[in-house]
């Protein structure tokens, strides 16, 4: 999400570097807007180290850009915090002698403030009346609360702390939930390729869509992600990186994939083995390209290690691990008939269990799937996009766990 932090001049302002601290880490690009009051709490070089993003109060800066307009329109959220009494009576007049005062009127993002100043100036009638005509428009309140103010009096006055600003600000903006925060998570993604030759291998049609999907949900609902990466698509991988809470590992075989699920799940809370591996390698790959002149070409392969049982045998107390299976099937039946037996043999928690054909399934943007648990049940079903079957995939994970 593109968020605009409005700061204005008082001493919590301080504390406003902790939620745009928390929104960059979460993967959010962040503008800050101070008024120059706020400037003399705390200054530019603190908003743009911790932002990664230039910071300027005026209107008259990168006018080639209309910043004044840009940063309204392009938002998709805007946070004031603190927010004065006199940025609050500004806010309800429609005053906009500021970069903070236009982008707050060019914008149609959801408006959350926190106000922050003495009990009696929060009392007083004209910040009530304020704030009852802002509130009125579909600003968001959050706060204050009551304790102990500056200069050692107390009451209600307090900016709310920091991660309830966030928490508020992301319920009202409908980004996720953070529910999978503090999970470290390892995703595999996209189909391996098993070499023949300097230019050929035996490859599958998986984009890896699914996959990257299930890595991004996670991280955009708090989680990190390790994602291990074998074959994608062009564009699928740029499309969702470079992001704060996603590393990312390359992985080119079934060879490679193992070991890097392995070492990458020693540490990991949920295992989600997402990726098309391919069942077979060739025991013998040719350091020069095979030619027709050499005569028609017989295959002998190999049968892979199986990653998912093996993630299944070594795994740490705690771990959940979630597998993926892609089966042709006649009808629904038998989808699930082989989802339960599939499941049992490989020993995950969670089976995703999704129904591949010509058209189905590989390359495309929606996904059908059922999800299979170690009760023999079919716990969740989910269509859609496949970032809809990823948070289908998370909510099923979150009940099991
Ligand atoms: C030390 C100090 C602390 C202040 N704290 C607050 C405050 O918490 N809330 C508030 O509304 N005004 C506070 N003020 C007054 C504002 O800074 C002043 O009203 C200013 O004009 C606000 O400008 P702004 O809304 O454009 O940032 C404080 C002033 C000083 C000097």
């Amino acid at each position: 999400m593109f968020v605009v932090v409005g700061v204005s001049g008082g001493i919590a302002a301080y504390k406003t570097v902790h939620v745009i601290r928390a929104l960059v880490t979460n993967g959010h690009e962040v503008h800050v807007v101070p008024t120059d009051d706020a400037l003399r709490f705390v200054g530019t070089a603190t908003w743009e180290a911790i932002s990664r993003n230039p910071v300027t109060t005026s209107v008259h800066d990168d006018v080639a850009e209309v910043r004044h307009v840009a940063l309204g329109t392009k938002a998709d959220l805007v946070i004031v915090a603190p927010a004065t009494a006199n940025t609050l009576a500004k806010m309800a007049a429609g005053i906009a002698d500021n970069l903070l005062g236009v982008t707050l009127l060019a914008t149609t993002a959801p408006v959350v403030v926190a106000p922050a100043m003495h009990t009696a100036m929060w009392e007083h009638a004209a910040t009530q009346a304020n704030i009852e005509t802002l509130r009125a428009r579909g600003v968001h309140v959050v706060g204050p609360a009551d304790g102990e103010l500056t200069g050692g009096d107390s009451g209600p006055g307090r900016m709310v702390e920091p991660d309830e600003i966030v928490a508020a600000a992301l319920a009202v903006s409908g980004a996720p939930e953070q529910d999978l925060a503090g999970l470290s998570v390892v995703v595999s993604a996209g189909g391996t390729r098993e070499p023949i030759d300097p230019v050929r291998y035996l490859g599958n049609r998986s984009s890896g869509r699914q996959g990257v999907a299930v890595a991004l949900a996670a991280a955009e609902r708090g989680a990190w992600v390790h994602l291990v990466a074998a074959h994608v698509d062009d564009g699928v991988l740029a499309r969702v990186l470079p992001h704060p809470s996603i590393g990312v590992e390359r992985a080119g075989t079934a060879a490679e994939l193992d070991a890097a699920m392995r070492a990458a799940a020693a540490e990991a809370d949920v295992v989600v083995m997402a990726a098309a591996v391919a069942d077979f390698s060739v025991p013998e790959v040719s350091d020069v390209k095979l030619r027709k002149e050499d005569g028609v070409v017989t295959l002998d392969l190999v049968e892979n290690p199986d990653i998912l049982k093996g993630l299944v045998a070594e795994r740490r107390p705690g771990q959940t691990i979630v597998g993926f299976a892609a089966e042709t099937a006649a009808d629904d039946a038998e989808l699930r008939e082989r989802g339960i037996r599939k499941r049992a043999r490989k020993g995950v928690d969670l089976l995703t269990v999704n129904r591949v054909g010509w058209t189905q399934g590989f390359e495309s943007t929606d996904n059908t799937v059922l999800f299979v648990d170690a009760t023999d049940e079919v716990v969740a079903e989910a269509a859609g996009s496949k970032r809809a079957v990823a948070d289908a995939l998370w909510d099923a994970v979150l009940r099991l766990r």
